[in-house]
């Protein structure tokens, strides 16, 4: 697809499927199951930006919230599903980072029982795809702290290339760290 002189196309948060995966939007609906999965779990929340829930009431009113958002074209929080069991495992977020420079910015999480079999590296290929394809970023980036090695190897499973280290510009459960920043450029983005 050309790029557009106007900038991005923004689509909105539209289903994206996978060899194993199908990612869409959350709804009210999905609260009990992430809760239970993943959005309770401290080891998860430890390194994003949101606080462990305490109960699946308290996210069913953040769901409520966010249907709103999802009316927004620029919105992009996708839920993560086992296409085999319907099964709502974690989540992907994609951001705007700089509209001009057509950058997009992307977070994820993924419930514990579930780690160690490159699901989230999977989902996060298939954002990246809808991201220059569709959308029309020219560099997608993520980072994560210097202790969350595991979040790192997405990264680098995902073919993203280390870009350097911001110092202490993440403040995690270990207090402010350093941060390590990847990207993908499209023109490197084999579809
Ligand atoms: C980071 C995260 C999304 C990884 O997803 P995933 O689908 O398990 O990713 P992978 O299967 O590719 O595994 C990535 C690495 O996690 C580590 N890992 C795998 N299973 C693990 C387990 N059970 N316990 C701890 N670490 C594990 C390994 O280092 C693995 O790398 P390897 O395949 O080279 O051995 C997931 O661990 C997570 O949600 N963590 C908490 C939230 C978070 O940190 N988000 C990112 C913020 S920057």
């Amino acid at each position: 697809m050309p790029d557009s002189p106007d900038g991005l196309r923004h689509t909105g948060t539209v289903p994206l499927t996978t060899e194993r995966l199908f990612l869409r939007r959350l709804t009210p609906d999905d609260a009990d199951a992430m809760f239970a999965n993943f959005a309770s779990d401290e080891d998860v929340a430890r390194y994003m930006s949101w606080q462990a829930y305490r109960t699946a009431e308290e996210l069913r009113e953040k769901l409520t919230e966010w249907q709103t958002d999802y009316e927004e074209k620029k919105t992009y929080y996708w839920g993560i599903f086992l296409k085999d069991t319907d099964e709502l495992i974690g989540t992907i977020y994609l951001y705007t980072e700089g509209e001009i420079a057509r950058i997009g910015s992307v977070s994820y999480c993924l419930g514990k029982p579930w780690w160690g079999n490159g699901y989230m590296p999977e989902a996060l290929l298939a954002v990246m795809r809808h991201g220059f394809c569709e959308i029309g970023y020219n560099r997608i980036e993520a980072y994560h702290a210097k202790s969350n090695l595991q979040s790192g190897r997405v990264m680098q499973k995902a073919g993203m290339t280390f870009d350097g280290v911001l110092r202490q510009r993440c403040k995690t459960y270990l207090g402010f760290e350093d941060c390590y920043f990847y990207s993908y450029l499209k023109e490197e983005f084999t579809p």
